[in-house]
């Protein structure tokens, strides 16, 4: 059994697992999170493949302290700034501009990191230990009921997880509030512990989100909508026009002298590791997106495991262009 009392012995042990890049259950005040280190995109994979999450979905980074903002975020806004002061730490999460830092696995692909600072003592105290944002979804299986209790996690996990840290029943029991946040607009993105009259009692009227969607300047600024901006295809081996592929790139899935046909090559994983592929996915198609080429052409990989989640977002991509 996995389940463990949150001593400080076994606090030190979770937090080191993270720190190896391994995942580990803790409680917060909402839900069970399922944790890894949230700078470390390898581990942040692991989420993924051990929810078996068929699709990439943008991730939480908890915070023990309001000075770690600085490290993976970069805004200004005072009505943000007023709720983070009335309601960390809570269940209130701000999605706001990323730094480099955050390894684009955490946030799909999108410009925007999601924050919060769990009220919970267990987890306030690993994130100390560790020293990095935690990035964790609720700990339980793709499609399944959110866990308030470590048996839960248990029940879902098993032993895909090293460790269960056990904080007793979650005392709010639903996932947080999650607001989004455009210039000086603010927005609801998820309903969750903390209610609507909660956070415009403190600042006044949250914003009309469908105005936002109406004219998302920034593809960056939409969860999930991530596609680059250069026409982007699957790579066909059947049917070659290497005249077209001089002046385009290449996403390959593992090494392979192909990549040399084309004007510029990356590779997901030289050795053909879907973890690996799942943790640089982003961040090749970031690269490519910079580079002067008229197309990118994608391998496909091999739809086991977080391949599934991989060709779920390079299938939308293409679809964009189609
Ligand atoms: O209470 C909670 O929020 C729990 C505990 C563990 O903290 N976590 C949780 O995580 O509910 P998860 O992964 O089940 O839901 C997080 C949601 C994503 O599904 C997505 O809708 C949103 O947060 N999200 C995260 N990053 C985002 C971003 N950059 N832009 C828009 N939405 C984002
Ligand atoms: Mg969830």
């Amino acid at each position: 059994m996995n389940i463990v009392e949150p001593t400080d012995k076994n606090l030190k042990l979770a937090a080191n697992l993270i720190k190896k890049g391994e995942l580990v259950a803790f409680p917060t005040e909402t839900v069970y999170g399922l944790g890894a280190d949230g700078l470390n995109p390898l581990a942040v994979a692991k989420i993924f493949e051990t929810k078996e999450r068929p699709s990439f979905n943008p991730l939480i980074l908890h915070i023990s302290g309001v000075n770690q903002i600085d490290l993976i975020a970069n805004f200004e806004n005072v009505k943000i700034n007023n709720l983070i002061k009335k309601f960390w730490p809570g269940p209130l999460t701000i999605v706001v501009p990323k730094k480099e830092t955050v390894p684009d696995i955490v946030t799909a692909g999108n410009e925007t990191v999601a924050i919060r600072m769990p009220n919970h003592p267990v987890a306030l105290r690993l994130i100390d230990l560790i020293g990095n944002p935690i990035a964790a979804p609720s700990a339980n299986m793709f499609g399944r009921l959110s866990p308030t209790t470590a048996e839960h996690v248990y029940k879902q996990l098993g032993n895909k997880v090293k460790l269960i840290l056990n904080g007793g029943k979650c005392r709010i029991g639903v996932e947080s509030t999650i607001l989004g946040v455009k210039e000086d607009k603010i927005f609801l993105l998820r309903p969750g512990g903390i209610s609507k009259e909660e956070i415009e009692s403190v600042i006044g009227k949250l914003d009309n989100r469908e105005e936002q969607l109406k004219s998302p300047d920034s593809p960056g600024q939409l969860p999930y909508h991530y596609a680059p901006r250069i026409p982007i295809k699957f790579l066909d081996r059947n049917s070659v026009n290497e005249t077209e592929w001089k002046s385009a790139g290449v996403l390959l899935f593992k090494k392979s002298g192909l990549g040399k046909k084309f004007k510029v090559a990356k590779t997901l994983s030289p050795d053909g590791n879907l973890r690996e592929a799942a943790a640089n996915l982003f961040n090749c198609l970031h690269d490519l997106e910079k580079e002067n080429i008229n197309k990118i052409f994608v391998e496909p990989v091999p739809e086991t495991g977080l391949g599934v989640a991989i060709m779920d977002r390079l299938k939308k991509a293409v679809n964009k262009y189609l």
